[in-house]
């Protein structure tokens, strides 16, 4: 055997030895490390959020009320695609609000927002100054944000046309993301989103108000980061009577 035959012999052996290795460290390494750290379900988020009190649980109540109509056609909704179901009892609890986290995820997803979107505050360049929330959390994201649901596979994405939205809770209101998501430019001038109108409709008064799959996108959207946040004034002064 010639020398450098050996030499490609070797090469060739390190080198499926290093693919193996590099595999191994990638993926199968992880899955034995985090196998025994519960991952939540969509329905221990919504029961989280509600326990909390969150804003993610008091703007879920907001839409409701500001939306009844649309609100009964959101709990008689049904998909295959994020499972959702008639919901008998209508009111906002905890099995209303996983439906609409489970379907707004869902046409997130469908969207391709994520294209536009990332869900990651990194540790560089000053990102909690851009995209944390003054005054409430400076965090980078951590890694139980991330054990659930809803971001399996990760929705951490790479481009940032548009803001960061993992910390997008406290940001604005529901009628302001309401009316961005049926016309950006109409709170953004000059935004390059494109508008989503197919999550509206007219209701009995002529109003243009979210459809049942809009009630859930605005719920998600809203949902994103509530975990972060203070829970609202009315439950801290409930808190501070006891
Ligand atoms: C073509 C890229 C693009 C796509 C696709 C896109 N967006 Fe945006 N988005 C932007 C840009 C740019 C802004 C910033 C200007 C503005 O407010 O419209 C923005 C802003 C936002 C904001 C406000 C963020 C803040 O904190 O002010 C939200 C919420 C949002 N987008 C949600 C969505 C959702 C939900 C979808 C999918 C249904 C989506 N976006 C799809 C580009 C995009």
């Amino acid at each position: 055997m010639g020398k450098m035959e050996r030499f490609a012999f070797v090469a060739l052996v390190a080198g499926i030895i290093f693919f193996l290795f590099a595999d191994f460290v990638s993926w199968a390494l992880p899955m034995f490390v985090l196998k025994d750290i519960p991952k939540k379900s969509i329905m221990d988020l919504a029961k989280e959020a509600k326990a909390k009190n969150t804003t993610a649980w008091s703007d879920f109540k907001k839409i409701a009320m500001a939306y009844p109509e649309q609100f009964k056609k959101f709990c008689e909704y049904e998909e295959p695609f994020s499972g959702a179901k008639k919901v008998s009892n209508c009111t906002p609890n905890e099995e209303t609000l996983a439906k609409a986290l489970a379907v707004g995820h869902r046409w997130y997803v469908a969207e391709g927002c994520w294209n536009c979107h990332s869900q990651m505050v990194r540790p560089v360049s000053n990102e909690t100054l851009r995209f944390g929330i003054p005054g409430v959390s400076n965090h980078v994201s951590y890694p139980s944000e991330y054990n659930n649901e809803l971001q399996a596979p990760v929705l951490w994405g790479t481009k940032r046309v548009g803001q960061d939205l993992i910390r997008e809770a406290a940001v604005h209101n529901l009628g302001w993301q309401a009316a961005h998501l049926y016309k950006p430019t109409s709170t953004s001038p000059g935004s390059v989103m494109p508008g989503y109108p197919w999550y509206f409709e007219k209701d009995s008064k002529g109003r243009i108000v979210p459809n049942e799959r809009g009630i859930a996108l605005l719920t998600y959207i809203m949902w994103l980061g509530s975990w972060e946040v203070k829970p609202p004034k009315d439950f801290r002064l409930e808190a501070a009577a006891k």
